[in-house]
């Protein structure tokens, strides 16, 4: 049997971060479920599809393609067979991503595709309903997070580094619409799972971070 590592948490609380180098640690892969909700939010971008548009939505689902590979450990997300990994890292994106996940017929196809890539793979996967309804049954649940001020400092950090525009504010003014919508949503909320680990990294360093997760993971399996 696989084993199954759950990372879940609020946007910006760096678990992809995380997550990638517990995997790399621990030889596993790391499954970014996050880009798959970004790579379908792009495909509606760019088809210029309303996200309040539910029936424009749900048909486009049952015909759009999300696949996922692997290139030199790298998760590459396929949009109807293209490359769409450099396209989907921007607020916009991500934003768009959060509006679309609440329908479940979004959710039904990409679950499905993350439970099909954990059945035969040690996995560390991150989202936000990995341990509750994606992986139940994983070997390690964690609950990542850190203050909203703190998550918006990183991401205005990691834009600013970029060179992108940015503005504080309004990073933390998305990333708190963002929680609230991820965590009362009526299908698969965010929410802190019984069996979870808590850890709050907002006065930890990364490699604390990392750590303590390999910590766990090792004391657990
Ligand atoms: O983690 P990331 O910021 O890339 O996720 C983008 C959006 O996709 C989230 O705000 C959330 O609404 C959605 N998502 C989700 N379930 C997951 C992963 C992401 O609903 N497992």
């Amino acid at each position: 049997m696989s084993v199954n590592i759950a990372i879940d948490g609020p946007a910006g609380a760096g678990k992809s971060t995380i997550a990638k180098m517990v995997a790399k640690k621990l030889g596993y892969v790391y499954v970014d479920t996050g880009a798959m909700y970004r790579a379908m939010a792009y495909y509606f971008l760019t088809n210029q599809i309303d996200s309040t548009d539910r029936e424009a939505i749900e048909k486009a689902v049952e015909t759009v393609d999300v696949t996922i590979q692997y290139e030199n450990g790298q998760q590459v997300v396929l949009l109807n067979g293209e490359n769409v990994n450099d396209k989907i890292r921007n607020e916009e994106v991500g934003n768009m991503a959060s509006a679309t996940s609440v329908y479940p017929n979004v959710r039904k196809k990409l679950v499905a595709l993350q439970q099909k890539l954990a059945q035969s793979t040690d996995v560390i996967m991150d989202g936000r309903d990995i341990g509750s309804v994606v992986l139940p049954n994983a070997d390690v649940k964690f609950y990542l997070t850190a203050s909203s001020s703190v998550r918006a400092q990183r991401r205005f950090a990691e834009l600013q580094e970029k060179g992108v525009a940015c503005d504080l504010d309004q990073i933390e003014k998305d990333i708190i619409d963002r929680d609230e919508r991820d965590m009362n949503r009526e299908v698969s909320p965010l929410t802190i799972c019984e069996d979870a680990v808590l850890v709050d990294s907002s006065y930890m360093t990364i490699d604390e971070v990392v750590a303590e997760l390999i910590r766990i993971v090792e004391e657990k399996t």
